[in-house]
Order: C-alpha cells, then structure tokens, then sequence
C-alpha cells in the first residue's frame, strides 16, 4: 500500500490514545518526492523554552505568542502549573499568570521529563529565595553537566547543597550582582544568570557569555518586563538589578533548526521551498553550507525577526559539503549538524564534519548507515561519503535533530521508510509530517 493510501487510512494522528502508544506511532515516509511549495515556521523551541521559565519572575501575567505546541513546551507548562502558576494557552500563545507561585520545588519526574528543565533554577532562586530540584542527567547526547550554571549562581549568592541526586538552594537575602566569567559560553547557564541576575541586587557583568538568538530573544522578554540588560548577542551581558519585573507581551523569535530542517529536506528532493516567518539572519552560518551543495537561496526581509522569508532552490544532485565544524553562535550550530549531514548522504562527493559542542552527536549516523549511507565516524569526525541513493528501511529517532535527520533522509530513499522513537522529534518539531506533506512529501503518522 502507498504512504498516501496509508494516510487515508489512517486519517487521524491518535489512533489510539496513552503514552505507550504513542511510543509505538511510526513515521512512514516513501521517498523521492520533489519538495515545492511554502511551509509556515514556527516559534522557536529553545526560546519559548526558557522565556516560560522566566515568567515567573515578574509575579505578574505574561502573554507569549508565537508558542511552539511541543511536548518540550508542554512539560515547562507542567512545571508552571507544579510551582502554582495559571496557564492558559490557545492560538499559539501562552498566558502565564504567576502571581498565585506557591512553591520553589520541582519534583524529579518533571525535571527528567525535559532536561533543559534547569532553566528553572535561576528563574525559581531569584523569585522565592530558595529552590530544590533534582540533578538533571545525563541524556542522549552524551553528558550534560551543569558546573558552569552552579558555579555561577554561587557567586550570586545562591548557597548550593548536591544531595542524593537534589540540589537544594537558598539564598541569604537577594541575591548580589557581580562579575562572572563563562569557561564556554553555555546557552543554559548564560539563561540561568541572566534570569537570577534581573532581580538582583547591583550589577552583574557576564564575560563569555552565549551569544545565539534565543539569548537575545530572552533579554528582549526580560527587558520588555522592565529588566535592565544591555549586550545581549555580545560576549559580555552587563544587567543592572531592578527591584521588580512586570508581565509584558512577547513574540518568540522563528525556529532557526525548523527553518535548517525544511531547508535540507527540501534540498535532498531537489526541490524548492518557500519559507515563511522566518529569519535569514539568524541562520547566516548555514546558508553557505547550501550554496556549496549547489542550491540558490535567497532571504527577505533580514533582520526583520518573524517578518523575513527564505527561498531555497536546489539542483537536481547536490554537491558536497566539503567541512562542516559546530561552534557556539555565530558558528554553525550543532543542532543543525544531522539535518545538514543527512543531506550530504546523496550528494556527489565527500563531506566532513567535526562535532565540538557534544561528546555523543552522532548517534543517527547507524540509523542513517541501515538506509545505505556510507559515514565513517572517528571520535568527533564524521566522514560521509555520497552514495547515488539511500534505500527505505526501518529505523529508529536516536535524539531529535538525529530525528530529522532520518526523515531528510527517508526523503530521499528508494522505497518506504518507518522511522520509530518519534517522541524524540516530536520535542521539537511542531506538525513536521504536515508541513512536509503540505510540500508534496508522502509521510504519514501511524500507530499513536
Ligand atoms: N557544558 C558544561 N557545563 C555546563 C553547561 C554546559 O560543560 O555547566 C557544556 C555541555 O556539556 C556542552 C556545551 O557546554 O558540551 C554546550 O552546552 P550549552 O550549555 O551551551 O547547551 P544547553 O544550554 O544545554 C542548548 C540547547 C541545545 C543546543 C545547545 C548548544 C536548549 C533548551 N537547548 O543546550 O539544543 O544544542 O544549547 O547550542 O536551549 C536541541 O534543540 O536539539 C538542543 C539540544
């Protein structure tokens, strides 16, 4: 039976209902499908993400719009809800009303539900003066510690006891503005200080700290909130205490990896795509990626947030990627790596790629090998060699950027492919079979 066949059948994504379930739902993708069409991208994950968290910190109510609908976003809501706040959400915008806060607590079974959950820290110390919460774990991308974020709210003030997997905090009074210099410059732990630092007494000087859009984007909610934050996209953030946050309106910035992902999945069909509320900006390390490959693309509207447009155009083969290196931002993201490594699986010649912000990112690369691709990986070099074509086969999401990549390409193999595991992607890609399908994609939902 035909992927399109396959989706009549089985019109509506829950066929059944529960978790175990919708662990069992497959992808089902028949590939070789040119891509043509626009797609709509939606809020950024790793924004919305700690912009929630940051709510709290006000007491007051907050609207955010352009709210991804993600399982990542509904634990931060689950979250929100434990620590007493109202949620309301609908239209993609979130209401958080976080006068009602009664608690300081995050119980372990939320904290593992979402790893980035230690966002909240920072948010929950600098409101209530105190904060308990379990060590988040590792996960699968290897070790995720957290010594950058603990070191830092040490020096804020926050007294930090590690027991039995807790971390049980206090503070002795508001916590105190000084200087703090990032060994690297962490996304989460620069988030962490700027959300404990808002509040707090005196000023505080970040050095080193991360640089990429969702950090600007937070600063633009917290200084909308009455916040005092300069240099944000800088290496140093200088934020002046204030005594007290207001709730505000805030718009979250356009997924950047959503618009990489729709990008390589159009360009290994040979495809063209339209995309829209997005911004080139923010992607301007990939897009020499594609135009090594071969494919014209075109931005409008830079700098213009969730006003700009994209327009990818690609050749009937791609070219190789000759190296791709992650960095921190403004270098090429490492959550764009599997995405754009999956596009070079078909492409003529080469590519190299080396991995330096995570120890264990190349999980997809069996996935990817079961459908034929030929990638020799070597501690953090990847090595692909392109093949003509990949061939459908089953196959597993080993993470979510992992995910996407075996949904690019199952979009180029021969035959059908069912991709398992799909809680993973669905972390972080809102309606990705439907925006793909809307573009001439045969994919479908099946079994959750
Ligand atoms: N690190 C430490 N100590 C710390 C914190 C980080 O050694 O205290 C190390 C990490 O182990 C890693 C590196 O520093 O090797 C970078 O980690 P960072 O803290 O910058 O990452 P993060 O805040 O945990 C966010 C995104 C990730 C994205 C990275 C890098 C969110 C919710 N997550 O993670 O997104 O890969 O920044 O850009 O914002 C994804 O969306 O798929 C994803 C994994």
């Amino acid at each position: 039976m035909s992927v399109r066949a396959l989706a009549e059948q089985f019109p509506a994504a829950a066929l059944l209902q529960g978790e175990r379930v919708r662990d069992m739902a497959k992808l089902v993708v028949e590939g070789l499908h040119k891509l043509n069409g626009e797609a709509v991208i939606h809020g950024a994950k790793n924004s919305a993400l700690p912009i929630l968290a940051a709510t709290i910190l006000s007491g007051d109510v907050s609207e955010i719009s352009n709210c991804p609908r993600l399982s990542d976003v509904a634990a931060t809501q689950a979250i929100l809800r434990h620590l007493g706040c109202r949620v309301e959400e609908g239209d993609g915008r979130v209401l958080v009303d976080s006068s009602g806060m009664c608690r300081s607590d995050i119980p372990d079974s939320l904290m593992r539900e979402m790893r980035s959950s230690i966002v909240f820290l920072g948010a929950i110390a600098a409101r209530t003066g105190q904060a308990q919460l379990s060590f988040p774990g590792g996960c699968e991308l290897g070790p995720r510690p957290i010594n950058l974020h603990l070191a830092a709210l040490r020096r804020l003030g926050l007294e930090i006891e590690e027991e039995r997997g807790r971390l049980n905090c206090r503070a002795r009074g508001r916590l105190r503005g000084t200087a703090i210099t990032l060994e690297q410059p962490s996304v989460g732990a620069t988030e962490n200080i700027l959300m404990a630092s808002a509040t707090a007494q005196g000023t505080t000087v970040i050095v080193n700290a991360a640089r990429e859009p969702e950090i600007v984007d937070l600063c633009a909610y917290l200084n909308a909130c009455g916040a005092r934050i300069t240099g944000a996209g800088e290496g140093t953030v200088v934020i002046e205490g204030v005594d007290r946050l207001t709730g505000c309106r805030h718009e979250v910035i356009p997924d950047r990896i959503e618009t990489v992902t729709y990008m390589a999945a159009t360009a290994v069909t040979g495809g063209r795509v339209r995309l829209l509320r997005t911004d080139p900006d923010n992607i301007a390390s990939v897009i020499p990626a594609f135009e090594e490959a071969g494919c014209r693309v075109e931005g409008t509207g830079e700098g213009s947030g969730s006003g700009g447009s994209l327009i990818l155009e690609a050749p009937a083969r791609l070219n190789r990627v000759k190296s791709v290196l992650t960095m921190p931002y403004p270098g090429f993201p490492t959550d764009a790596q599997a995405p754009i490594m999956a596009m070079t699986c078909t492409a003529s010649g080469t590519s190299l790629f080396v991995e330096t912000i995570f120890d264990s990112r190349y999980r997809h690369v069996d996935e990817l090998s079961r459908m034929g691709a030929r990638i020799k990986v070597e501690g953090r070099v990847a090595v692909v060699e392109g093949v003509e074509r990949l061939s459908g086969a089953p196959v597993e999401c080993t993470d979510l950027r992992g995910g996407a990549a075996l949904v690019i390409a199952a979009l180029a193999a021969e035959g059908e492919t069912e991709i398992g595991e799909l809680r993973h992607l669905d972390r972080g890609y809102e309606g990705l079979e439907a925006g793909l399908s809307g573009l001439g994609a045969a994919i479908c939902r099946i079994g959750g």
